[in-house]
């Protein structure tokens, strides 16, 4: 349906079409009159400002180069999604689509299979009379509507949960602490707070430079942490793979193995895909708190990753890794650690994002998951355990 579509945005034309949450009305964001029919269609208020709607996130990107790294990151982490982000709009971009505030875009960027490939942006509001309830099904939009447009696209039955409306407009300045949720939707407000913070905290584009800043000895922890990773693995499992740092050395050590690496941050994974081979590696966004990728692997890493987790999230890991590794195997963790003198803790911690525990007690947790434990390394307070499978 990409063709049909374009050419009846293209010509001026209003699309009924399915989002990735609800049935949404569709027009050009630059033409006044299908903006005015659209609105008139819905009853819209012509003051009310409407989200521009994009198919693709590269497009999307494209059209808001005047954000900062960091709001850019926080698009990346987000969408495509059931999110509309409210950004600042300082050269007015779509004035048509922002009603009476033309200081403020509000952005949409949905992964719809029927509408795969569409490189126009739309202005669109859900398909529906000002103030009525959302349609989840075609038959759900009022007769009136679907009479009304000029091309219908039926997408099934669809989630049906309006997108969630998070405010971003000072988050480049402010970070997470200045993001409001100003409708709660689709995406709840723990996985915007979990898509947005390590775009706070990590930046594919500067992580190289600022990790080497803030850990000196980085490189050479790396190497230690790798070195201990022993004899040739076939299918290693990384949890926590940012951009890569880790998983080039394993790769580079383990010549012929296979790597899956997991990290919650599809920005970070996607500055690791320019540097990995992509027939040995395959990297998953998920949270090390979500199910591991099935198993068996002969070993698991994590490098400055596993102390994003609290201590019971920690063992609660530890037991997951031992069932995904084989007879044998090893999981070797090299990280953050609460040093038994306090004044060897020189790594800069953030609250309630890094988490670290005593080496002591990730032995316990880990020899009550099964693992015979060591520290093999430790320099203040970066160690490298090393647990092996019986
Ligand atoms: C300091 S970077 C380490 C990346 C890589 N191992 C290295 O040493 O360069 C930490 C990574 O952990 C990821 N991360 C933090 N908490 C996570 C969680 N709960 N689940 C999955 N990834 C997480 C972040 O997105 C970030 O990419």
């Amino acid at each position: 349906m990409t063709e049909p579509f374009e050419r009846c945005i293209a010509n001026g034309g209003v699309v009924l079409f399915p989002s990735d949450t609800v049935y949404g009305l569709a027009c050009s964001p630059e033409d006044p009159e299908a903006i005015a029919r659209l609105y008139e269609l819905k009853r819209r208020p012509p003051a009310k400002a409407s989200a521009v709607m994009f198919f693709d996130l590269e497009a999307a990107l494209v059209a808001v180069t005047h954000l900062g790294s960091r709001a850019q990151t926080a698009l990346q982490a987000l969408m495509p999604g059931g999110v509309t982000v409210l950004l600042p709009n300082p050269e007015h971009c779509f004035p048509l689509a922002s009603g009476a505030d033309p200081d403020t875009l509000g952005l949409r960027v949905v992964s719809v299979p029927v509408l795969s490939g569409v490189r126009v942006p739309v202005m669109q509001s859900s398909a529906n009379l000002a103030g009525d309830a959302d349609a989840r099904r075609l038959e759900e939009v009022p007769e009136l509507l679907r009479a009304g447009v000029d091309l219908v696209i039926d997408g099934g039955e669809l989630p049906g949960r309006a997108s969630t409306v998070v405010d971003l407009r000072r988050y480049e300045q402010g970070g997470i602490d200045a993001v409001r949720v100003l409708r709660q939707g689709a995406v709840s407000d723990a996985d915007v707070a979990a898509a947005l913070d390590p775009a706070f905290h990590f930046n594919p584009d500067t992580y190289g430079d600022m990790i080497r800043a803030d850990l000196p000895g980085f490189d050479v922890f790396q190497d230690t942490t790798v070195a201990a990773t022993g004899r040739e693995a076939r299918r290693i499992l990384e949890l926590g793979t940012g951009t890569g740092e880790t998983a080039k050395r394993l790769l580079e050590r383990h010549a012929q193995a296979e790597l899956v690496g997991i990290d919650e941050s599809p920005a970070m994974l996607s500055g690791a895909r320019r540097v990995l081979p992509a027939d040995r590696s395959r990297l998953l966004a998920q949270r090390l708190q979500d199910p591991l990728p099935p198993g068996p692997f002969d070993l698991v890493v994590s490098v400055l990753c596993v102390h994003h987790l609290d201590g019971d999230e920690k063992a609660d890991l530890f037991r997951r890794v031992r069932t995904c590794l084989a007879a044998g195997g090893r999981f070797v963790l090299g990280d953050v650690v609460i040093p038994l003198d306090p004044a060897a803790a020189v790594t800069e911690l953030t609250p309630g994002y890094d988490k670290p525990d005593s080496v002591a007690d990730q032995l316990v947790w880990l020899r009550g998951a099964g693992f015979s434990a060591e520290v093999t390394w430790q320099r203040g307070d970066l160690a490298v355990i090393v647990a092996d499978l019986p």
